[in-house]
């Protein structure tokens, strides 16, 4: 019996005491009666079926169901979900022809499994098996027939070899669905099914709208949806024969309890308990977790990248240039070139793609028919060469435009697109061109080394019969400049191309104010395009390092080395006269300060984008502070330094600078304060003390801001003078965190995590540097949601007031606070 039955009920059971005895089985026989009190347990101890109340005593309505026996209250099945008890009594009896009906006080009927054929020797009873399906069968267990079981009417949970499907010759179709909410079993908002049986994908709807798909079957898995079979706890199976088309899951250890449920909020989850071991319910999996899995997010044609942002496929174009490119964006693709049925289309292979939407399984067709029947059908646009039964019939096609599609490098599935006869061509042309320019080069490559093979021969020849040492070293001194590049002593395979100051002049328009695209502390950024086409951003350094010119290549080589997903790539650098430049690649999305703090492109931020983002910055400052060879503190970390590629994916850029200066040590007390108003730690901003938890203050004031999409230093509120950190810590202080979240950001169901993130931003703004964690501990804190966190204290500068102390404690040498009133008004 479940902890929370209420008092009416104890009593209730108390009366029908005397029949209690009878029922300490697992079975149930037709002169049998059971209520309010009695339980059948499987053998196995696993599971109970009774009557309870859900909502943790919140509700008075009574159901019959079947839950874990010995754990708290988990529900895995309902009968009477739509149609609760509501006067505490109910009575369920099994009847001679096999109907097994609930009753109410006055013996109306709540719920019912309808009359069953059975033969004139079949005495029915009820089983509670181990498996936790209640089935109606024959007393005499040889016959194995079973005229009904639960297992047929799933309510939201599937457990281990529950058929997720159809049977066919008795046309019924099994499905799951939502709780409405977590104390109300009956049906939700979510459904969750195999469809259709022709051509079957594992759909999640929200009444008649599909919410997420994943399909059709390739063989090994439902296209793009790898999280719904991996896994060494479970294996999914997809089975079809005459009579049954099913998806179900095995458990592949006996002492796990698992359940596959979807949530009263639409999330597909797949639980665990270890038997004696867990104290709660272990969450494995959230299979509708990716956004790109969204249904339909990038429209016909788009395919979703990493982080939901979207683009065409190759051959297709935006319907509208303008919305295209960051977050959800129906809009989808048109075709370059339209098609012209029956005039030269062809097909085009598209590889690591989840399938398209509304498959048709094209009867018994091998791959070259699957293509000639697809070709001579106009409307068909695609076609893939999968086995979706399993039988030897390989062939899906597609009729009518691509809808629903990601990309899914992981995936191995294949769909041939049809294409135009101009696209064709076109393609043709660019590969034709493309082996042209190789053979080019390859012939290029042989001259030029069978010409310089052959100078250096007659070189070494003058060398060796004039012995002039003179010739020699001018030869060497001339081939050092002809190639370009900055040596790495250390690590012979590593080059850094060294422009020249011509060639930078040349690619930035000299510099021009049309081409500045921010200015930081270290000096002003440039956009600017090679002769080659490719573009760049060239950092020009507005101060004369203390190094020599040999040194200071070294270091920029030491930083260039630096390579990871989440710092901006040092494409080359140029050293000349007065001139130290940084050549970077360059990031069309620009910086996280053009986002998160302008209303109309903060609104495309969701809370997973944003947590991507967070994530990604921990793991770039992470690799600065512990995981490289060197060990870099930032010294200027603010959103206009934290760039964000096509995919949304954060890269830390001006990192290094400090050493390039020469001033970069473990802890520094440093005259010149490079930093930014509002990101600079206490200890740094007043007595120019700076360690790695410098850094980690600008992380947390960042987190919060991305969190707000508020400005730390520009933050206002009609009730008080603190700035976003004071804010912050307020709320947390009323237990109000959520408060501070950007009220554009709309997805409830991640406050926890939300919660979570405060918390690490609050740790790490903390006042005195030893009480903030190190960015290995941020890292596992964002990444660990049963890791112990600490209750933060004040964090340093929570008031407006932070600009006057400032001020007077560094009025000792003001150009300073020029300098850093300086950087603010950048920001690249
Ligand atoms: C149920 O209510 C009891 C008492 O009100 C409380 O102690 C317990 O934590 C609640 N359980 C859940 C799961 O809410
Ligand atoms: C019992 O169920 C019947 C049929 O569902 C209904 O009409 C009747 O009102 C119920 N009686 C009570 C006391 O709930
Ligand atoms: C769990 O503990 C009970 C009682 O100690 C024991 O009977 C049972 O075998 C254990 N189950 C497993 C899977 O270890
Ligand atoms: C495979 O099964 C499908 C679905 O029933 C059927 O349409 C097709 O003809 C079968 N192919 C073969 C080769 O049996
Ligand atoms: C499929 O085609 C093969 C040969 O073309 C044939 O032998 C077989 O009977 C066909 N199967 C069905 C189900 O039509
Ligand atoms: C193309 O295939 C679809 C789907 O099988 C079918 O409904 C349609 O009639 C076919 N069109 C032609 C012209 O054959």
């Amino acid at each position: 019996m479940p902890s929370n039955v209420h008092l009416p009920l104890i009593l209730c059971s108390l009366v029908f005491l005397n029949l209690q005895t009878s029922l300490s089985t697992d079975t149930l026989t037709p002169h049998q009666s059971f209520v309010v009190g009695f339980t059948l347990i499987s053998t196995n101890q696993r599971f109970e079926l009774g009557f309870f109340s859900p909502g943790n005593g919140s509700t008075r309505d009574l159901y019959l169901g079947i839950w874990y026996h010995n754990l708290p209250l988990t529900v895995v099945w309902v009968a009477n979900r739509n149609n609760p008890i509501r006067d505490s009594f109910g009575q369920l009896s099994l009847q001679e022809t096999g109907n097994l009906i609930l009753y109410n006080r006055s013996m109306g009927i709540v719920w019912s499994t309808g009359d069953q054929t059975v033969t004139s020797n079949f005495t029915p009873v009820v089983q509670l098996l181990n498996s936790g399906n209640l089935v109606i069968r024959d007393q005499d267990e040889r016959n194995k027939a079973i005229l009904w079981e639960s297992f047929d009417f799933p309510t939201d949970t599937l457990l281990p070899d529950l058929k997720l499907g159809w049977k066919l010759d008795v046309g019924l179709h099994s499905f799951i669905s939502s709780w409405k909410t977590s104390a109300d079993p009956s049906e939700g908002e979510y459904l969750f099914s195999l469809e259709p049986p022709e051509a079957p994908q594992l759909v999640l709807r929200s009444g008649s709208r599909k919410l997420f798909r994943w399909g059709p079957f390739d063989g090994t898995s439902f296209s793009g949806g790898t999280s719904l079979t991996s896994s060494p706890l479970f294996q999914t199976l997809f089975v079809y024969n005459s009579v049954e088309l099913y998806f179900k899951y095995e458990l592949l250890d006996e002492s796990i309890l698992s359940r596959f449920v979807i949530s009263p909020t639409g999330l597909i989850q797949y639980f665990t308990w270890k038997v004696n071991i867990s104290e709660e319910w272990n969450l494995l999996v959230t299979f509708n977790s990716d956004p790109c899995d969204n249904y339909g997010k990038c429209g016909h044609y788009g395919s979703c990248y990493s982080l939901s942002s979207c683009k065409c496929l190759s051959g297709f174009v935006p319907n509208s240039p303008h919305d295209w490119g960051l977050v959800s964006y129906s809009g989808g693709c048109k075709r370059r070139h339209e098609l012209n049925c029956g005039h030269g289309d062809g097909f085009v292979k598209y590889s690591g793609l989840k399938f398209a939407d509304n498959p048709v399984v094209w009867g018994n067709y091998t791959n070259h028919e699957c293509e000639a029947v697809c070709l001579n059908n106009c409307s068909c646009m695609a076609y893939a060469k999968v086995d979706v039964y399993g039988n030897g019939s390989r062939c899906v096609s597609w009729v009518g435009d691509l809808v629903d599609l990601k990309n899914f490098p992981n995936g191995e599935d294949q769909i041939y697109i049809r294409m135009a006869h101009s696209e064709l061509k076109a393609i043709a042309d660019a590969k034709r061109k493309h082996l042209t320019v190789k053979i080019v080069t390859a012939v290029t490559v042989v001259i030029v080394l069978l010409i310089s093979g052959g100078a250096i021969w007659y070189l070494s020849w003058i060398i060796r019969h004039r012995r002039n040492d003179q010739i020699g070293r001018s030869f060497k001194a001339h081939q050092s400049a002809s190639f370009q590049y900055v040596e790495d002593n250390q690590d012979s395979g590593f080059q850094l191309p060294l422009y020249d100051l011509e060639t930078i002049l040349l690619a930035c328009d000299n510099f021009s104010e049309r081409n500045k695209i921010g200015q930081g502390g270290f000096g002003s950024v440039y956009k600017g395009e090679l002769p080659n086409g490719q573009e760049i951003a060239v950092k020009r350094l507005v101060e004369k390092s203390m190094q020599g010119v040999e040194e200071l290549k070294n270091e920029i080589i030491l930083i260039a080395k630096l390579q990871h997903r989440n710092l901006v790539k040092i494409l080359g650098c140029c050293v000349e006269g007065e001139e130290t430049m940084l050549v970077y690649e360059y990031l069309p999305n620009k910086s996280l300060n053009n986002f998160i703090y302008d209303k109309p492109t903060r609104k495309q931020l969701t809370w997973r984008m944003r947590y991507h983002i967070i994530k990604g910055i921990a793991r770039g400052l992470l690799y600065l502070h512990q995981d490289s060879r060197l060990r870099i503190i930032h010294r200027d970390l603010k959103t206009s330094n934290i760039l964000l590629d096509g995919d949304l994916n954060p890269k830390i850029s001006d990192f290094g600078i400090a050493r390039i200066f020469g001033t970069d040590q473990i802890q520094e007390m440093t005259k010149r304060i490079i930093g930014t108003y509002g990101y600079m730690s206490p200890e740094y901003a007043m007595n120019g003390h700076y360690s790695v938890k410098s850094d980690v203050y600008s992380f947390g004031v960042i987190v919060l801001e991305i969190i707000s999409g508020q400005k730390n230093w520009a933050f206002h509120h009609p009730d008080h003078d603190l700035n976003l950190l004071g804010h912050a810590w307020m709320l947390w202080n009323r237990r109000l965190p959520l408060e501070i979240l950007d009220p554009t950001v709309s997805e409830l169901s991640y406050g926890n995590q939300v919660i979570r993130c405060i918390h690490v931003a609050l740790l790490c703004v903390q006042q005195y540097p030893e009480d903030r964690p190190k960015m290995s501990t941020i890292y596992d804190m964002l990444s660990y949601e049963n890791m112990e966190l600490t209750e933060p204290k004040q964090p340093g500068f929570c008031k407006e007031s932070y600009t006057k102390k400032f001020d007077t404690s560094a009025s000792d040498h003001s150009s300073t606070v020029n300098e850093v009133t300086i950087t603010t008004l950048g920001g690249r």
